[in-house]
């Protein structure tokens, strides 16, 4: 380790910031968080540095730098763009064993500051050690994406009890696997979900009833069509501290890879006349699953609430008293409108748009046909191919021409994905033509 990671508390302590254009500022709005008194020194001092005095409490003096000015101070950065300014501020400190920062130059620098991320209490800081900055940014933006903002208040939070668990549990062991259950389950999720007054109820009780059973709970999670980069980062976050993952063939290994490794994971099947289990034993089996004190994702292709039959997953639920989260997801129409390129409402073609299920029911498919057949809409057909051949006759029948636009997407968003185009009239036969077990670039020479 070339740099030996520290957080150092400056509340009210009085650092030096030498130049006074945009960088300087960039530092000086960085150490006001941190509370600091803040001296700002430079020959001109920018507007813009003039303009916070007041609110960040600055001291400003004018004057060129000399060594003897850098006394007394904790801290100092040298933040201007003259080669021998800085030169002479990083002597001047190493001299006095002050801590010195030269903006950009970590040779002059006896400290370097990291990327941060700031969720105060809770920060993190990320170093290079001065090699690959910009690295350490892009690092930061991933891990930023991770951590939810309200991730501050759950450490507020557990600051707030600190106390009371320690006196509650007086095992270091007990007291980890405490914390363990609340900065991840219900309480953790009820902060992220803006309510505070839930999650210290949840803690509380949770405090309370230790040597007992933890409840369990269940996120039904929309896991998108298929691309694992279309997930929410609240997916992720849930699929990757569940206990037990749900799944059926709509989700994607893709996005089974991004589940938590050391997960249970059951399959639940939901094949066209194929079930695995039926509905109501998927139900039941989340319901036991969170009695027994697990988090259980439930994962669905595209969003729960689109034809996934989520509702009736929660009905369970809420009959039985478990808690649970919904967590919307990609609509497969979503998704293979803007992988195909076809928008789903455009100003001149199609000022609404409807989605449907094309799902046969003893071979013929009930559905409002006249509507589907008005003009200046886009009808969005799910589980439609094998009914394909009805549903285009259907739309004739009713009045759509025989040339309107039609586009057939199988597996849309993933590499895999077949986008064959045609009319009312001529899909049919299209889709017949292709041969579906053909790669992906076979179908565009072939279909597209
Ligand atoms: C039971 S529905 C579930 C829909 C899902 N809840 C959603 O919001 O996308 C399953 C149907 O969605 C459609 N579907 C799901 N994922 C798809 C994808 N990646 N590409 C094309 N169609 C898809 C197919 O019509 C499939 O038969």
């Amino acid at each position: 380790m070339d740099y030996f990671p520290i957080f150092i508390n400056l509340k009210q302590q009085k650092c030096l910031v030498v130049g006074a254009g945009h960088i300087a500022l960039r530092k000086i709005e960085l150490l006001h968080k941190a509370d600091v008194n803040i001296t700002v020194l430079a020959e001109h001092i920018d507007s813009i540095i003039e303009q916070k005095q007041a609110e960040y409490g600055l001291t400003l003096i004018h004057k060129r730098v000399a060594a003897d000015d850098v006394k007394g101070y904790r801290l100092v950065i040298s933040a201007t763009n003259d080669i021998e300014t800085n030169q002479l501020v990083a002597n001047a400190c190493q001299q006095r064993d002050i801590l010195v920062n030269v903006v950009d130059n970590p040779e002059l620098s006896s400290f370097i500051f990291p990327a941060i991320i700031d969720r105060s209490p809770l920060v993190v800081a990320i170093s290079s050690s001065g090699t690959a900055p910009v690295l350490a940014r892009l690092l930061r933006a991933k891990i930023e994406a991770a951590i939810p903002p309200a991730y501050g208040q759950l450490a507020q939070l557990a600051e707030k009890f600190r106390d009371a668990v320690k006196q509650r549990l007086t095992t270091l062991t007990a007291r980890r696997m405490f914390w363990e259950n609340v900065l991840q389950g219900s309480v953790a999720e009820a902060v992220f979900n803006g309510n505070m007054v839930l999650a210290e109820t949840l803690l509380q009780q949770q405090l309370a009833q230790t040597d007992q059973q933890v409840a369990g709970e269940v996120y039904l999670i929309g896991a998108g069509p298929g691309a694992a980069d279309l997930l929410t980062f609240k997916a992720l976050r849930l699929m990757q501290q569940a206990d037990v993952i749900v799944y059926d063939h709509l989700v994607s290994e893709e996005v089974l890879e991004l589940a938590r490794r050391d997960a249970d994971k059951v399959y639940v099947g939901k094949q066209r006349k194929n079930h695995s289990l039926p509905q109501e034993s998927i139900n039941q089996l989340l319901a036991e699953l969170a009695k027994s004190g697990k988090r259980v994702a439930r994962l669905k292709g595209g969003d729960p609430f689109i034809f996934g039959r989520g509702g009736e997953e929660i009905e369970t639920l809420m009959q039985q008293g478990i808690h649970f989260q919904v967590v919307p997801g990609i609509t497969a129409a979503t998704g293979c409108a803007a992988y195909s390129g076809i928008p789903l409402t455009h100003r001149d073609h199609a000022q609404s748009c409807v989605f449907v299920t094309g799902h046969l029911k003893n071979d013929t498919i009930h559905l409002n046909w006249t509507e589907l057949a008005a003009p200046n809409q886009t009808v969005v057909i799910y589980m439609g191919s094998v009914g394909l051949e009805k549903i285009c006759q259907a739309l004739m029948q009713h009045g759509s021409p025989s040339d309107l636009p039609i586009a057939l997407i199988q597996q849309g968003t993933t590499k895999t994905q077949v986008v064959i185009t045609g009319t009312l009239a001529t899909i049919v036969e299209k889709s017949c033509a292709c041969d579906y077990t053909a790669t992906h670039a076979d179908y565009h020479r072939h279909c597209g």
